[in-house]
């Protein structure tokens, strides 16, 4: 079998094709042929050495895939050969409360992820695939859509409330598609023209570019009534959550995931505090909560939203592609 591999060195060219024999499953595994796999901002991360300094390497990147059973190990009561199936972001955590123990179960962090032809995944870190759709649209559940689906259920996002998406990258659309499917109305933000004319056609009813409105919470402020928004899906980090906590209405609620505009930074509490704003971390998610998810997407019919499909051999203009920040949506990988 061939995968990909981060052998030695941080860096989006030394990512090494290798070759091993398929690995057959033990007591309680799941083999599965990989047919796609996508990646997160997590992976730009994670190939430039700032994600963790414990990555154990070499290691195979990525943690969202989707295949095909095609052995099962002894006592494997869940799968059969043939099942469609993701692996859950973390393959330790079943439902419940996050432990101290999740993390260590991170695909493509902790251990080895998807960008390999074969995975063995335990019988638990499995979810079936919606039935309508492929295998490329499958591969962006496990993160991307889990994080932005339990960052709305958090905020306990009803009919009517208003949601502020920061960016068109993958969890901002799974969040909008996600609030726009509850009956919420979405304002959303990108630095790109076209973007905003994509983000609108998917739903979104008003669009901010924060590069020509660098006072983009002003703006939120104005759409509400200066009421503001019911919940933020906060994506931007440092550089972003100080305007969040201008834009979230009294009482409101802050889904914070992410840190693309930076990890370190001045960030005033007191509009949290004068609002009673409630900020919510959030990590990925539960394989409970992946299902219920699917079961949602099932229901509504939705797709993901996929901006290039890469083949295998070019896994890493695909990695280079996202570093551009061009797409709009999921860059997938298909793995013939
Ligand atoms: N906590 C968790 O469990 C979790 C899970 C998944 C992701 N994350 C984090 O969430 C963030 C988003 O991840 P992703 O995979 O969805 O990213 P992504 O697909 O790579 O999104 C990139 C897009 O975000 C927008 N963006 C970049 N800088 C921005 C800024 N300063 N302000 C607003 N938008 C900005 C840009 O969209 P435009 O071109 O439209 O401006 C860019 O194309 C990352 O920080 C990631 O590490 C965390």
């Amino acid at each position: 079998m061939r995968y990909f591999c981060i052998e030695k060195e941080y860096d989006i060219d030394a990512l090494q094709l290798m070759e091993k024999e398929v690995p057959r499953p033990g007591h309680g595994q799941v083999l599965v042929r990989m047919r796609a796999a996508s990646l997160n901002y997590r992976d730009l991360l994670a190939i430039g050495g700032s994600y963790s300094r414990n990555l154990p390497l070499p290691l195979i990147p990525l943690s969202d895939g989707a295949g095909e059973v095609v052995e099962i190990g002894e006592g494997v009561t869940r799968w059969q050969q043939g099942d469609r199936v993701a692996g859950t972001f973390f393959q330790d955590w079943d439902g419940g409360e996050i432990t101290d123990e999740v993390p260590k179960s991170a695909l493509g962090g902790a251990i080895d992820g998807v960008l390999a032809e074969y995975v063995l995944f335990r019988e638990r870190g499995l979810v079936a695939l919606p039935a309508h759709l492929s295998f490329e649209e499958g591969a962006t559940l496990p993160c991307a859509a889990l994080t932005a689906w339990h960052a709305l259920q958090s905020g306990n996002l009803a009919c009517g409330q208003a949601v502020l998406t920061l960016g068109t990258g993958g969890v901002s659309l799974f969040a909008l598609q996600f609030a726009r499917t509850a009956g919420a109305r979405v304002i959303a933000t990108t630095g790109s023209e076209a973007k905003a004319e994509k983000l609108r056609l998917l739903g979104a009813g008003e669009v901010i570019n924060y590069k020509t409105e660098p006072n983009w919470e002003t703006a939120v402020w104005k759409l509400t009534g200066r009421r503001g928004v019911d919940l933020v899906v906060e994506v931007g980090g440092a550089g972003t959550l100080g305007k969040s906590l201008k834009a979230v209405r009294t009482g409101g609620h802050i889904s914070l995931i992410g840190v693309l505009s930076g990890s370190t930074g001045e960030v005033n509490p007191l509009p949290a505090v004068m609002k009673s704003a409630r900020i919510q971390g959030i990590y990925v998610g539960s394989r409970e909560m992946c299902e219920t998810m699917i079961r949602a997407i099932e229901m509504h019919g939705i797709r993901p939203v996929i901006d290039h499909v890469f083949p295998f051999s070019e896994a890493k203009a695909a990695y280079r592609y996202l570093q551009s920040a061009a797409h709009f949506g999921k860059v997938v990988i298909a793995i013939q």
